[in-house]
């Protein structure tokens, strides 16, 4: 029997369920929200170079950790360190603060650093037994920029699952990365199969349900959906097609404090790091070191470098600010910072691409690539928003910093992939002075060389901005080869190599820098880890074979002049991990004999390199481990890959065209809900560049390092 008011109750439930059924449209922030009490809220924070502060959360969160899981672990990895010549308890309370940080390189480097990372794993029994698997639990900070975004907040959104649940699933609850669907054309070449035609459907609504808030979007956005397919955790096989799922919309960065790992300090605090071009600069040239690099935290939005030093309460990206406050006490955003669209700022290198494509057509005839070229430049500049080919975000930092700060003037941030200056390893934020990490771990799979093997640009990048414009913010690099070509004639790109091994001073001037490469397996086995930046699909096996080759490497480190696996590297990683715990203690401890052998031959000491003829027999060519694998790519010739490059060029003019669709409707139908950014958008008129106003020089220079469409 019912009566009414049970009726009403199930009507209630009903209404309930349909409002918190996940949907893509979550994509969508909420504007126009009532803003917390603008005089006793701080929105945004800010310091100076010489007395920089941390959030006072991430700070908390650190210091416990540090005190808690992190003093369990170095117990865990090292036991009582006799192995290495030393006595654990002496070091207690001093224990080195350690930073891992995650270079961009497209799928590659995602894969790469989820290896990396699963050889440095407690949990990997392989790595633990060799003695390397444990520096991930005493870790403090990971950051990750591009493809190492996708993979450090693939970590956290899945609840830090070990690596190969991670990557390959566990057929439980976690349904790995499914690489084998392509990201733009997951249905294979035909744009217009039934199930592509879906997938492009369920994307363009998410995009849509943003963009009809009033908040421009651009390419990043249905990039960012198609990223959070893949490495968030609400698509499996069985609902990729669908609209069942959000598909990760709706998940914000912001959430991540609520993740049960996280809330068992079972995590190192996440940083992804983006650049920007600086809206008084109006070509999409390769970025100087000048301008502003931001960070992208659980708790801010923020810049640490001197000129800004001030950060956002991440919560509220997307409100139209001035002078530190929103505009209007009434219109705050929120639910901008979405994961997707976070890991998709990160690696927004369209304003690359897109210009890139010039060289990326290369295999085409002549006309066919300026064809595409032409529609899609035409098609761009029909889009009314503000910038198509960048990360629109509103400035939170308007009116900050008015004399050192270059976008203070500025309503809008346009922010680009993170590697957009050089710097292809986010190192910035874990050299920042207050964060004072002793030991920085640092993976690198950039593609510096013809076959995609590093050839450390990106540190020494990072190292020169360090050195100039961070001075007054961030620890110095230790002494590092001179060039690129020292990198590789020293051999240091091609084995595991201590940076900064003999400070001068007490305490140390700079912080202990493991360099982990991408390198040619130790073995002398063919290489199948060095795949193009812009490979977007690969088969299982190409995935397993990557992950196991660069895990064996990671664990393995080298003995000089072989082709063999050195017993002691995992205790001479901790040598490494432990060594400036050693500055900390009054008087400062000697190294022990076993780890002064470890540093002889790891150590990179500038007065005494190392020789390329350490490492013999390396290949360096790629070879394919599955040339069969994938029937639609990269079988016997790379106009399959170049296919495929030219199916995302092809996805993106149907995206765009779809918003050209969606601008003229909403014209006509809808009032702009999100009034203020709409009448900011307008006084910005001058700034409404489109696509084919920019400077577009003859041959573009993509950053190298990010790696060419060929893999040769
Ligand atoms: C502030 O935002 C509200 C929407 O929440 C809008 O109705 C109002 O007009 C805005 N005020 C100004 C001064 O723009
Ligand atoms: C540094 O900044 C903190 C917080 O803003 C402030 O309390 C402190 O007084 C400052 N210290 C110096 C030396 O300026
Ligand atoms: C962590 O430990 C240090 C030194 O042992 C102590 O000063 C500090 O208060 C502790 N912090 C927390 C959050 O427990
Ligand atoms: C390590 O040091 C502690 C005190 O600092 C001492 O009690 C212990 O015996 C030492 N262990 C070894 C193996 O020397
Ligand atoms: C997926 O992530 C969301 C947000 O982090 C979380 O609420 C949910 O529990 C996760 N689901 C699974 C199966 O891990
Ligand atoms: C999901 O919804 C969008 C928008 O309504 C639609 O275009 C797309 O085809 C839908 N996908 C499926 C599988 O129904
Ligand atoms: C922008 O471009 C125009 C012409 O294309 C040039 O005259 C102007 O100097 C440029 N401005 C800046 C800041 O580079
Ligand atoms: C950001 O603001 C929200 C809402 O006021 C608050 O709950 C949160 O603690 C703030 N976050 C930080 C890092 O201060
Ligand atoms: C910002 O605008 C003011 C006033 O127009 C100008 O004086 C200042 O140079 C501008 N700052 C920057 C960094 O462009
Ligand atoms: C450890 O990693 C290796 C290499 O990828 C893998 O074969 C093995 O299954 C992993 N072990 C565990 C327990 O995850
Ligand atoms: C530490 O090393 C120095 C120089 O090598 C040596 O003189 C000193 O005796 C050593 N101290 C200890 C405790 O072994
Ligand atoms: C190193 O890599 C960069 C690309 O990041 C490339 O431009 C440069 O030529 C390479 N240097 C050497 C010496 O090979």
């Amino acid at each position: 029997m019912f009566s009414i008011k049970s009726l009403v109750g199930l009507l209630t439930v009903a209404a309930f369920s349909a409002a918190f059924e996940d949907s893509v449209a979550d994509y969508a922030p909420a504007v126009n929200i009532d803003c917390p009490d603008l005089e006793s809220t701080e929105f945004v924070r800010e310091w100076t170079a010489s007395n920089q502060t941390l959030n006072p959360k991430e700070a908390a969160y650190v210091e416990t950790r540090l005190n808690t899981t992190i003093s369990q672990a170095w117990d865990d990895w090292l036991g009582d360190s006799s192995q290495l010549g030393y006595n654990t308890s002496s070091f207690l309370g001093n224990f080195p603060k350690i930073g891992i940080a995650i270079p961009g390189g497209g799928l590659r480097a995602a894969q790469y650093g989820a290896a990396a990372l699963s050889g440095l794993d407690a949990r990997n029994s392989s790595a633990k037994s060799a003695g390397t698997g444990g520096l991930l639990q005493v870790t403090s900070y990971l950051s990750g920029l591009s493809g190492g975004a996708w993979i450090t907040g693939s970590l956290f959104f899945n609840n830090f699952p070990t690596l190969s649940e991670l990557v390959f699933g566990n057929g439980q609850d976690l349904s790995g990365w499914l690489l084998d669907l392509a990201f733009a054309t997951p249905d294979g070449d035909d744009l217009f199969s039934e199930y592509n035609q879906y997938f492009f459907g369920s994307i363009l609504w998410s995009v849509m349900s943003k963009a009809n808030t009033g908040i421009d979007t651009s390419i990043t956005d249905p990039w960012a959906r198609m990223i959070s397919y893949h490495f968030l955790n609400q698509t499996n096989r069985a609902n990729f097609f669908t609209n069942d799922s959000a598909h990760g919309a709706g998940q914000l960065w912001s959430d991540i404090p609520t993740i049960p790992a996280w809330q068992q300090y079972q995590t190192p605090f996440p940083i992804l790091v983006t650049d920007s071009r600086p809206q008084n600069l109006n070509t999409t040239t390769f970025l100087t070191l000048d301008p502003t690099v931001y960070e992208i935290t659980p708790f801010e939005f923020a810049s640490f470098d001197p000129g800004l030093s001030a950060g956002l309460n991440l919560t509220f990206a997307g409100t139209p600010m001035k002078n530190k406050q929103p505009v209007n006490a009434s219109a705050c955003v929120t639910g901008f910072d979405q994961a997707g669209f976070m890991m998709g700022t990160s690696a927004s290198l369209f304003n690359q691409i897109l210009d890139f494509a010039h060289n990326t057509l290369q295999g085409f005839s002549q006309s066919d690539g300026n064809g595409l070229l032409y529609v899609l430049s035409r098609q761009l500049s029909q889009v009314r928003t503000r910038e198509d080919d960048v990360a629109n975000w509103p400035n939170p930092f308007n009116g900050v910093k008015t004399t050192t700060y270059d976008d203070t003037n500025s309503t809008w941030l346009s922010l680009i992939d993170g590697a957009s200056n050089g710097e292809n390893i986010p190192l910035g934020p874990l050299f920042v002075r207050e964060r004072g990490l002793d030991v920085i771990v640092t993976l690198d799979g950039s593609a510096d060389d013809p076959n995609n093997w590093p050839n450390g640009t990106g540190m020494l990048f990072s190292a020169e901005r360090a050195s100039t414009i961070l001075q007054a913010s961030h620890q110095q690099f230790p002494p590092l080869p001179q060039n690129a070509q020292d990198f590789i004639d020293t051999g240091a790109r091609e084995r595991t190599t201590f940076f900064g091994c003999d400070p001068q001073r007490t305490p140390p001037e700079y912080p202990l820098v493991v360099y982990i490469p991408n390198m040619p397996p130790f073995n002398g086995d063919d290489p199948t880890a060095n795949t193009g930046t812009f490979q977007l699909q690969y088969s299982p096996k190409q995935q397993q074979v990557l992950f196991d080759q660069v895990h064996s490497n990671t664990i393995s480190g080298f003995v000089p002049n072989t082709n063999e696996a050195d017993p002691n590297f995992g205790k001479c990683l901790q040598c490494a991990a432990v060594d400036r715990a050693r500055y900390k203690l009054d008087p400062v401890v000697n190294r022990s004999d076993f780890c002064q052998t470890c540093f002889k031959q790891y150590c990179f000491d500038p007065k005494n390199p190392p020789s390329l003829s350490e490492v013999p027999n390396r290949k360096q060519t790629f070879v394919d481990p599955d040339p069969q694998g994938l029937g639609n790519f990269l079988s016997e010739n790379e106009s399959k890959l170049i296919g495929g490059a030219v199916g995302l060029v092809v996805f993106i003019v149907l995206l765009v065209g779809g918003l050209i669709w969606w601008k003229k409707r909403k014209n006509r139908q809808f009032v702009a809900q999100y009034q203020q950014v709409s009448a900011l958008h307008d006084e910005e008129g001058e700034n409404l560049k489109r696509y084919s106003q920019y400077v577009r020089p003859e041959s573009y220079e993509m950053p190298s390092h990010q790696g060419s469409v060929y893999r040769d």
